[in-house]
């Protein structure tokens, strides 16, 4: 029996020593510290000793016990650092000192900067924004504006069709007629947004944004007309850029005008940008027909009224000397970054 002990003692450290992780060593320990180990096991063997032995044999199965139990415990603690340390090596160290990852800011994009800031000088001047829809009527884009079936005008727009009687809006001169639906003069409003046409080269993209203008009350002439686009090109060009209007067409204005700004490239001198006319068309205007007073039941002999429309990348692209208007819808990071 004591030499049983003894053995047990023997091959329970070298086990223990021997033990290279955690889990063998959880089942040496089952094996011979367990309830069922063969520690305990011979433990109840002490039953069948005599009595001059028990006592002595019984000490040294609880010696036996208790410095196993210490064994144990050291090589656990002695195993559970190295793992711990094993572990820490995978996670590579934490470096305060290097530079932090840099997130990149956006910016509104130039046309949106540009649509911004022609906004904001309308708002100034007391003009309210009201945006419509892509998708319109036929009612709107042509009818409502005087320009009926058949009509020469409809060729100039080169209209995408959804269905019959319904398109994407050519121009924003649509929301002209909405309002006037909805609201009685006076009325002073601009309306931005997006518009489509079946075009694509240096200067047209099948969609571009418009900013519409108009004002209704009684007595508004072609001065109020001037003097508020004026005002409106000294500020998104500068004060000293000449402006003229030229006599134009439209269904829905009468009369109607073109209105030029002295070339941004040669000051006027002539050149290939401006075709050597020393001009840039940048709008359209005129004084609403009142034929489209009649289509909202506004009452002509009463109420007179002004309306513009301006392409937001044309002024963008005049503003910065930008020569292809496809860089907008490009999404050139080295472009888009210089705005
Ligand atoms: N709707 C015209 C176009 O897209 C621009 C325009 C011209 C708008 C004259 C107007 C206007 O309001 O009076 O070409």
């Amino acid at each position: 029996m004591e030499d049983e002990l003894l053995r047990l003692r023997r091959e329970a450290l070298a086990g223990f020593a021997a033990a290279s992780d955690l889990s063998t060593l959880e089942d040496c320990r089952v094996r011979y510290l367990g309830r069922k180990g063969l520690l305990s096991t011979a433990m109840r063997g002490l039953g069948q000793a005599s009595e001059a032995d028990r006592p002595r044999l019984g000490k040294l199965a609880n010696e036996v016990k208790v410095e196993l139990e210490a064994a144990l415990d050291g090589r656990r603690a002695e195993l559970g650092s190295q793992e711990t340390g094993r572990r820490s090596q995978a996670v590579p160290p934490l470096d305060l000192t290097l530079p932090g990852r840099a997130i990149p800011f956006g910016r509104p994009h130039p046309v949106s900067q540009v649509m911004a800031e022609i906004c904001g000088i309308f708002e100034r001047l007391g003009f309210a924004v009201a945006e419509g829809p892509d998708v319109e009527l036929d009612f709107y884009n042509f009818e409502g504006l005087n320009i009926p079936p058949h009509h020469p005008a409809r060729d100039m727009h080169d209209t995408f069709y959804v269905s019959d009687g319904v398109l994407l809006r050519t121009h924003t001169s649509p929301m002209q007629v909405r309002a006037m639906q909805r609201q009685s003069p006076p009325l002073r409003m601009i309306a931005p947004g997006k518009v489509y046409r079946c075009d694509s080269d240096l200067t047209h993209t099948p969609m571009f944004h418009q900013v519409e203008g108009f004002l209704v009350d009684r007595q508004v002439s072609f001065a109020d007309l001037k003097g508020v686009l004026s005002l409106f090109i000294a500020q998104v060009f500068s004060p000293q850029t000449a402006i003229r209007f030229r006599p134009s067409f439209f269904p829905f204005t009468e009369p109607s005008a073109e209105v030029d700004i002295a070339c941004v490239i040669c000051g006027g001198k002539g050149c290939r940008v401006c075709k050597q006319t020393g001009w840039l068309e940048i709008l359209g205007a005129g004084l609403i027909d009142p034929a489209v007073f009649e289509k909202v039941g506004y009452d002509p002999e009463l109420y007179s009224g002004f309306a513009f429309g301006l392409g937001v990348e044309r002024i963008t692209m005049l503003k910065y000397g930008i020569t292809d208007i496809r860089l907008f819808y490009e999404n050139d990071l080295r472009f888009l970054r210089q705005f």
